[in-house]
């Protein structure tokens, strides 16, 4: 199951726009999607004909109340098109949850009581900013989808939206792939020509081969509460959003961002732990391995780990004090780096030791 947050802190570039109609040209292509609208101006709840003041269960309910159920609040809006749909009391969590534990956190929780398969995409409809709503959206989402109009604001806006995300991404520790697409283009124009090649030029490797132009119909569509295949079948925006769907499905990433973290946390060296901090090294031939550094005031012999018959890495936990600490392991009497940590310091000497920050 892929999550895609639909995100642009500019207001009016389309995002809802695409959430609605990019979901339902998925789900024509027999994509399983559901739909979760996060803006409490609840355009895209509304934009899919969704009456939600008569529903037990939105997304507000999902992220304030710890027993609201995401079965509940789903609800189906063609054969494989599902919507989770907001209401203006949405507005009202970024005070609500102020200061609470893990409030970024919310709707990730919530959506893991889906199951894997029940659906291939979820697509999240994100708010005009940058606040605790579009957190959850991101913390909830592997992959991001910055809709950009033709505008030129927008344009020189991207460079600084994708530097906001990559403070975000530091932030909550959690990598986003990103993919870009134009909307509202008049290819008729120079300046529309002008922004694509920009746009080639600076995000080739995020920007999406498809584009949608300008037309009126996406706003006849959402004020009719249809998405643009209900009463345009054939028309050349619901083509452009087919094409926008299969790009989407033909790039799935083959790896899980998931499982990326795990990697990525495999190189980060020791880890913090309720005791202290924990040391492991991969090296089942050894017969003796230790740890010494500048905890140990770089004793010979250091502390040493012991092998972990369920894993058989090397391993031990050891209470330091926060500081930043040079170190090394010693296996078979062999000092070395620690090959699973990125991050090492020079001594006077210009010997690189591995660097451990508590
Ligand atoms: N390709 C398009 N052609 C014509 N009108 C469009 C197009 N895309 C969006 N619009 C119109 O522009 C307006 C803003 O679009 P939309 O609501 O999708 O933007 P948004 O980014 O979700 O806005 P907000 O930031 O308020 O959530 C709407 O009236 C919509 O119908
Ligand atoms: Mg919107």
């Amino acid at each position: 199951m892929r999550t895609i947050a639909v995100m642009n802190q500019k207001g009016g570039c389309g995002k809802t726009t695409i959430a609605i109609n990019l979901s339902s040209a998925l789900s024509r292509l027999d994509q399983r999607v559901l739909l979760v609208d996060m803006d409490p101006q609840a355009h895209a709840t509304v934009g899919l004909g969704i009456k939600s003041e008569q529903l037990d269960v939105t997304v507000y309910e999902l992220l304030m109340d710890p027993s609201a159920r995401v079965s509940d609040s789903i609800v189906r809006r063609g054969d494989r098109l599902s919507v989770i749909p907001a209401n203006t009391v949405l507005s009202g969590v970024e005070q609500e949850l102020a200061g609470r534990e893990g409030r970024e956190r919310k709707l990730a929780e919530k959506l893991t009581q889906l199951e894997e398969e029940a659906f291939d995409l979820i697509l999240i409809d994100c708010p005009p900013s940058v606040g605790l709503l579009t957190f959850n959206a991101l913390v909830a989402s592997d992959e991001v989808l910055i809709p950009i109009d033709a505008s030129f604001f927008s344009m020189h806006g991207l460079i600084k939206l994708r530097e906001t995300l990559e403070v975000i991404e530091e932030e909550l520790d959690h990598r986003m792939r990103v993919h870009v697409v134009c909307n509202n283009l008049d290819t008729r124009t120079r300046f529309s020509k002008e922004l694509l090649a920009e746009m080639k030029k600076f995000h080739s490797g995020a920007l999406a081969d498809a584009y949608i132009s300008h037309t009126v119909r996406l706003k006849e569509c959402a004020a009719e509460g249809v998405s643009i295949f209900e009463i345009h079948g054939t028309s050349k925006a619901s083509q452009q959003f087919l094409s926008l769907a299969r790009e989407l499905v033909e790039k799935a990433p083959r790896v899980e961002t998931k499982e990326l973290d795990a990697w990525m946390e495999k190189l980060h060296g020791p880890k913090k732990v309720p005791e202290g901090v924990l040391f492991s090294l991969d090296f089942p031939e050894a017969s003796s391995v230790s740890v010494t550094g500048e905890f140990t005031d770089w004793s010979m012999e250091g502390i040493p780990l012991e092998r972990d018959p369920e894993d058989g890495l090397w391993k031990v936990v050891i209470g330091i004090d926060p500081g930043e600490y040079a170190y090394q392991f010693i296996v078979d009497g062999i000092w070395i780096r620690d090959p699973g940590n990125r991050d090492f310091i020079r001594n006077e000497l210009g010997e690189e030791n591995s660097l451990l920050v508590v």
